[in-house]
């Protein structure tokens, strides 16, 4: 019997303030997983879970990976912690190099942060900079999309769009509106991929454009598929015409990455799966397999030279303290050389039409309204329970990991995003468990 499952009985007082947790609810009955392995892992009464959504769209290639779990023994022995203001380490500079290597061409610079969320605000600040730099200061406001998700922070929520997200917390950062999200059930729903409707509503930016001046805008941030609002991806033509549009009034376009990067999509970027280039766009989750929290914003090489031909100096005064960390480098090369060891960072094709039969093969399940897909990615919308939206999905979620999956439920959706090693077999089981399991959702 693991040791660690000798928690407190009752965690009702427990000093943990667990973070997007029904406390309250969670405590009353705990779900506790003690260890991990592969695609699986095993709860605290020693039962083993299939992991269908990757830790939280984080664990690509999959747990406790040997190579990756031997760097960070090393790398804690040798160095633990090294600044990186005004000092370096060679590991930070090395991870880099190495994530250079793998991003679209020209995208050959990384600035290190330690979350999804810390990325969200650096690559708006570096947006607002770069303008400052250029001398184009009058470009201040920043725009996001209804329905993203860009983290916690004041500047990511400000340019989210998920309404629970934001609305505790004041008006937050000045400047900021909102296009007009995708989601359209009633033409795209059960599409499998891209649907086919709704390119359109990227001229919603015009919109904006119009009301605001363009001038006055510094970016737009977007998810390409639009991850933590329930996996919602872009119609056919979408991001192009974002692209386009951005490109006329001299706004740059940031990608969110932090779910679609490192292979979930086929590429290591869902830019080199959509054909469609941003300015400048954001990592982390899968950057170390999740092993060590780690974000980046990638840079495109005329973004990063506008800083440097301002005079000698600190030419960005941003960064975290533990901006490169040499646990969290440690992790990701290793990550890296794991992708590329088990040809990771491509394995979602041979695996996208099969995870697509499966998951449409739910058609027809009780409550089910919708289905979507893109990589290795997709979604079941449920229909919402008259007076309780959510709690549909949440039971569902329960029932299915009763049944030994793990999965990810948002209001009334349930989200898969399995380890990118994940076999033909587990993803038959996933999608048998949730047929399963709605047929006694009431
Ligand atoms: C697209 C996107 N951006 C940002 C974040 C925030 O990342 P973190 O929780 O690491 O701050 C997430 C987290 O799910 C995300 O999906």
């Amino acid at each position: 019997m693991n040791k660690r499952a000798d928690f407190p009985a009752d965690l009702r007082r427990s000093a943990f303030w667990m973070p997007y947790t029904a406390n309250r609810q969670f405590k009353a009955a705990p779900r506790l997983l003690v260890r991990a392995e592969g695609m699986h892992y095993w709860t605290a009464d020693g039962r083993q879970v299939l992991d269908g959504q990757a830790g939280l769209w984080c664990v690509n290639a999959g747990h406790c990976r040997p190579k990756i779990v031997a760097a960070v023994q090393k790398q804690v022995a040798e160095m633990d912690f090294a600044p990186t203001f005004n000092m370096g380490h060679p590991i930070a500079f090395e991870f880099a190099e190495r994530l250079a290597a793998i991003a679209p061409e020209r995208f050959s610079r990384v600035f290190f942060t330690n979350s999804g969320s810390e990325s969200a605000d650096t690559a708006l600040k570096i947006a607002l900079a770069y303008h400052r730099a250029r001398g184009e200061g009058q470009r201040i406001r920043l725009i996001g999309r209804e329905r993203g998700y860009h983290g916690v922070n004041f500047g990511g929520m400000a340019v989210g769009g998920i309404p629970a997200n934001r609305k505790a917390f004041g008006p937050g950062v000045a400047g900021v509106d909102h296009i007009r999200h995708t989601h359209d059930l009633q033409r795209n729903s059960f599409s499998k991929g891209q649907p086919q409707h709704g390119a359109e509503f990227a001229d919603d930016l015009e919109r904006v454009c119009t009301l605001h001046d363009p001038s006055t805008i510094a970016a737009v941030i977007v998810e390409p598929v639009a991850g933590s609002a329930g996996v919602l991806v872009p119609p056919q033509g979408y991001l192009q015409r974002l692209r386009e549009i951005c490109s006329k009034h001299g706004i740059l376009l940031i990608f969110d990455e932090v779910i679609t990067g490192f292979g979930r999509l086929g590429q290591p970027f869902a830019s080199q799966r959509f054909g469609v280039m941003p300015d400048l766009f954001t990592v982390a989750k899968g950057m170390t397999n999740g092993t060590v929290p780690m974000g980046a914003v990638f840079a495109k090489d005329s973004i990063y030279d506008a800083f440097m031909d301002a005079p000698e100096g600190i030419e960005l005064f941003h960064g975290y303290t533990y901006s490169g960390h040499p646990l969290a480098c440690a992790a990701g090369i290793a990550t890296l050389d794991t992708y590329a060891d088990e040809g990771l960072l491509t394995r979602t094709q041979s695996l996208e039409k099969h995870f697509e039969d499966c998951l449409h093969a739910l058609k027809g399940s009780r409550h089910v309204v919708d289905i979507r897909n893109c990589g290795l990615m997709g979604a079941v919308e449920l229909e919402p329970r008259p007076g309780a939206p959510g709690k549909r999905a949440y039971e569902a979620f329960l029932k299915i990991f009763e049944a030994g999956v793990l999965i990810r439920w948002t209001g009334d959706i349930l989200a898969f995003s399995p380890p990118l090693i994940v076999e033909k077999a587990q993803i038959e089981r996933i999608f048998d468990t949730i047929r399963e399991a709605l047929k006694t959702v009431q």
